[in-house]
């Protein structure tokens, strides 16, 4: 059987050679920067620490490893892809300076047990309106709920019977369809789920949260998240996955999370469970 990536490839992908600047290279950060270099994108890569210690990854995609600074230099797109506590750390007036057109993409998540308490978001503030507050640019809001490895495996080219959604808020229609292509271009079907301060619906615990639907059900699950319940439900599949026995693969998170995010007794409003009829299709 063909392997994803050769499918991707023979697929053959449209879209603009991009230069990309990735803020985080951890499980996230990195995969995107595979996907990213696969395609044929430029990308330089940031993280806190020295810019050396990302020699491995640079070997293995061609990503340029510079100092956070030179990230946002000269490039289309900025994907932030770290701890949600750490985007008030990033050096202040980071983006000063870089072009209006440049797209921010957030493709953070808060977990309280991860990031500490963060008041604003506790207080129904949506993680991304956060994150713009805090650097003080606009983003467009995605990757953030598909989980690595399904970033990296479960791609498929366009019209593919297993070919799962992902969904993208933004406020900036131009920033947002550009975001739309290259989401298509990585294999999987965009689904624009609104503006920011809607852009709550694919935060985890919502049934969106990276439970790998089609686009039909992705749609029904973005309708369906019921904003009270989220955080008992994040933080239960949090909770989950930390005290886990072994730890979890990808496929294995999935079908937890869906579990988790999907129960009907919980996410009130929610009449059938996306990803479990037998019309769904899912990699997991
Ligand atoms: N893993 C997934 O499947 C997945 C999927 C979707 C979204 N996300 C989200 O993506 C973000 C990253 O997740 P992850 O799993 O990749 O985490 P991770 O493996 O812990 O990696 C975090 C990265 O952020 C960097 N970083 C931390 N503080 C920084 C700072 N102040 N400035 C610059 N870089 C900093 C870290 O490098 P140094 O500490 O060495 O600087 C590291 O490279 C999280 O918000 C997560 O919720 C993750």
């Amino acid at each position: 059987m063909a392997s994803a990536a050769s499918m991707e490839q023979r697929q053959g992908f449209r879209g603009d050679k991009l230069r990309c600047g990735v803020i985080g290279v951890g499980e996230e950060g990195a995969t995107l920067i595979r996907k990213l270099t696969k395609h044929g994108h430029e990308v330089r890569m940031a993280h806190s620490k020295d810019p050396e210690d990302m020699s491995g990854l640079a070997e293995r995609t061609g990503a340029q490893p510079v100092e956070i600074g030179e990230v946002v230099k000269d490039v289309d797109i900025v994907f932030l892809s770290i701890p949600e506590k750490a985007v008030p750390e990033l050096p202040k007036g980071l983006f000063k300076g870089c072009p209006s057109d440049m797209i921010v993409v957030d493709c953070c998540n808060y977990y309280p047990s991860r990031d500490g308490r963060i008041q604003e978001i506790d207080n129904g503030l949506p993680e991304s309106v956060w994150v713009k507050n805090q650097i003080g640019r606009n983003v467009i809001k995605t990757f953030n709920s598909i989980l690595a490895g399904a970033l990296e495996e479960a791609g498929r080219p366009k019209g593919s019977e297993d070919r799962i959604a992902v969904p993208i808020s933004g406020d900036d229609s131009k920033a947002k369809e550009k975001i739309t292509r290259l989401v298509d271009e990585m294999g999987f079907d965009p689904y624009d789920t609104g503006d920011l301060a809607h852009s709550w619906r694919q935060q985890p615990g919502s049934p969106a949260y990276c439970t790998n639907l089609d686009l039909k059900n992705l749609e029904t699950a973005i309708r369906s998240a019921h904003k009270e319940v989220m955080p008992g439900l994040r933080d239960e599949a949090y909770r989950k996955m930390s005290t886990a026995d072994k730890q979890m693969d990808w496929k294995s998170l999935v079908r937890m999370l869906r579990e988790t995010y999907a129960n009907p007794s919980k996410q009130t409003g929610l009449e059938a469970m996306p990803g479990t009829s037998s019309t769904t299709t899912t990699t997991a």
